[in-house]
């Protein structure tokens, strides 16, 4: 699991060790987070296995994932069933760099998830479950973003993944636009996926909705991180808006409930819906493919 170190995702991870008493989870995380979360949840300690790993560094990625899939053929880990990829981050410009010199927004939420099901995926037997924590942004309508974040703007992926995207790049608009287009890229490349993958192995996209209170708006200006932290909660108590709690415990459903998700499928909080009539869309699915594999190569040319 990815992302397991604080807002939906720590629900979700503690709501995995409290509900499946069999299940053994391997978190991914950077810096001092993944010990924090441990120390959190010490009395699974022996079910519970923290791995360094920075979603902005695609060589930090690679040597967690061959670090997992170590283990797992050496028998140190039980079978693969499951990889929850839940890690992501919203900038306030399309500037920041990752490590390779990618946008940072898209070298996390897509980049980071397509080398972990890449160097994972073979490590899976049948029947096993990928999700992928997308956002309902990707539509870009009133109806799905209450007006919060731009809608997708959809361009060559190889222009994406690079910093300064969009217009007035260094903005905040340009950070959010970037945002909702990765999510939009994680839908498109879950369909590719599910293409490939064995049958046995199903992905799908989860969309939590609007979850007020997590760390997503932490690069956020001060009135926004007050508005998430202090305002917005209150939309809580409508359908408008979820709880961190109720949102982590959905997405541990989804590896958890008996019928797995449809396979490429898009699963509205507890619902299965469709995705933008945009996301469906072969021809670009495969060209982000393309570009996912030739950015994600080990040998892959600087940026
Ligand atoms: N909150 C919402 O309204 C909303 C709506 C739709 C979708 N989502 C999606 O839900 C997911 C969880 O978001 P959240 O709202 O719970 O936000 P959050 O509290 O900021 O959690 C983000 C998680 O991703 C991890 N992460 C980010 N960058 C990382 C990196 N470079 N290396 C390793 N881990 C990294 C964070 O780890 P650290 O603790 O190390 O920072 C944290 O565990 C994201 O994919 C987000 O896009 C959120």
């Amino acid at each position: 699991m990815t992302g397991a170190t604080r807002g939906i995702g720590r629900h979700a991870a503690a709501r995995l060790l409290a509900e499946a008493p069999r299940l053994h989870l391997v978190v991914l995380a950077r810096g001092t987070s993944g010990e924090a979360l441990a120390e959190s949840l010490s009395r699974h300690r022996d079910r519970l296995t923290v791995l360094e790993a920075d979603l902005l560094s695609l060589d930090s990625v690679r040597a967690a994932a061959d670090r997992t899939a170590h283990m797992l053929t050496a028998g140190s880990l039980p079978p693969l069933r499951g990889l929850l990829l839940n890690g992501g981050v919203q900038h306030t410009s399309s500037m920041v760099e990752s490590a390779d010199g990618l946008e940072a927004t898209f070298a996390v939420n897509v980049l980071a998830p397509h080398l972990l099901i890449r160097r994972l995926g073979d490590h899976m037997p049948e029947p096993a479950r990928i999700v992928l924590t997308v956002s309902d942004t990707h539509f870009g309508d009133l109806r799905h973003n209450l007006g919060l974040v731009p809608g997708p703007q959809w361009m060559a992926p190889e222009a994406l993944a690079r910093p300064g995207a969009f217009s007035s790049p260094a903005g905040v608009t340009a950070g959010r636009t970037a945002y909702s287009t990765s999510k939009l890229a994680a839908v498109h490349l879950i369909h590719e996926h599910a293409r490939r993958l064995p049958p046995g192995i199903v992905i799908a996209g989860f969309n939590p909705g609007l979850v007020p209170a997590t760390g997503i708006a932490r690069s956020a200006d001060a009135l926004s991180r007050f508005a998430m932290r202090w305002v917005l909660p209150m939309l809580a108590l409508t359908p408008l808006a979820a709880m961190p709690r109720t949102a982590g415990r959905q997405l541990a459903r989804m590896l958890l409930d008996e019928t797995p998700p449809p396979d490429g499928g898009y699963v509205s909080r507890e619902r299965v819906v469709a995705s933008s009539a945009e996301s469906y869309d072969p021809a670009r699915e495969r060209e982000l493919w393309d570009l996912a594999e030739r950015l994600t190569a080990p040998s892959a040319p600087p940026a």
